[in-house]
């Protein structure tokens, strides 16, 4: 699978050699080894809904790969079997495999894929509401030692010079869109390897998507991988190199996001465009939305 722009720059984060373009195995390209492997994931909650149904999906060292799909379709649960998250939740993976660096994580619980660089930064901005901002932040460093912890701080600051402005303001009280930017600072806090982020965009207003994207934009040229789960296609095929349709448990289209971006059922089923480039009514979107299922 094709990921990312030839060279890129290793950022401020990266925890190789700076400034290193990466290889074709840091892509996970052809002969490269992918940082994260889902190999024929079936995923069952309370031993019996089976909800993943047999999936495959490759996040090669660096550069972004969306998630996409309908409601329901599996794509949390997928991050959830990532980052074990699943077991608190009465979920399992039944069948398949997922493997991290080439080991396997899919019996590992949350806490230890935390450890390995697998941050997840969940649907719903959870935020510790009774705490600072940089009280949420410093929780979300505190396996480093106290020296690379403030260098981390410095650098998320950096990112989201709004959370530096807000650093003592009590996280509950803040905005939607910056409970946003301080769940995904907390989670960069960790300088992590792969950062999963489910629907960063849901009900901010279009002003606040946009900062919020831009950041992720800069993330993606540091030496991590991301993972993106989102309703706003467009803006996450923008954001990313490759990406995964998902539909009722089944990946049922992949590929580069510049051939998903002109792909026709992904313009008119989720960007709303026709084959003339005419946006779609709402009533025929969602009359199409009935008709057509992915796999027809
Ligand atoms: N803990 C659970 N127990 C039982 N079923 C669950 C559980 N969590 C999720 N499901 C079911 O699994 C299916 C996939 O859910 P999931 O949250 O992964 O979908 P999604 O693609 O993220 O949807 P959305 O876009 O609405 O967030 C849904 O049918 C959901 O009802
Ligand atoms: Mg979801």
């Amino acid at each position: 699978m094709v990921a990312g722009p030839a060279a890129r720059s290793g950022g401020a984060l990266a925890a190789g050699a700076p400034g290193s373009a990466p290889s074709a195995a840091d892509q996970g390209g052809p002969g490269g080894s992918p940082l994260l492997e889902l190999s024929n994931v079936e995923v069952t909650y309370s031993g019996v809904i089976l909800v993943l149904k047999g999936i495959n999906i490759t996040v090669p060292q660096r550069g972004c790969v969306a998630l996409l799909g309908p409601n329901g379709a599996g794509k949390s649960t997928t991050l959830k079997a990532v980052s074990g998250v699943l077991k608190t939740e009465e979920g399992l993976v039944s069948a398949g495999q997922v493997r991290f660096a080439g080991e396997r994580i899919d019996t590992l619980a949350a806490e230890r894929t935390v450890r390995k660089g697998i941050l997840h930064v969940m649907e719903g901005r959870k935020v510790l509401e009774h705490m600072t901002v940089e009280q949420n932040l410093v929780a979300g460093g505190h396996l480093q030692r106290s020296k690379d912890a403030k260098e981390s701080l410095e650098l998320t600051y950096e990112y989201f010079p709004r959370l530096a402005d807000l650093r003592g303001r009590t996280s509950g009280y803040l905005s939607g869109g910056e409970q946003q930017m301080l769940v995904i600072g907390r989670a960069l806090m960790a300088r992590p390897k792969l950062m999963m982020v489910d629907e960063p965009s849901l009900g901010l207003a279009p002003l606040m998507v946009e900062e919020i994207f831009s950041i992720l934009h800069r993330l993606r040229q540091e030496d991590l991988a991301l993972v993106i789960v989102e309703q706003n296609t467009a803006a996450a095929l923008a954001l990313a190199d490759y990406g995964y349709v998902l539909d009722n448990g089944r990946i049922v289209l992949d590929g580069t996001a510049e051939s998903l971006r002109s792909n026709e059922d992904i313009r008119e089923f989720y960007l709303g465009l026709g084959a003339t480039g005419e946006r779609k009514s709402f009533r025929d979107i969602k009359h199409y939305r009935r008709r057509k299922r992915w796999l027809g």
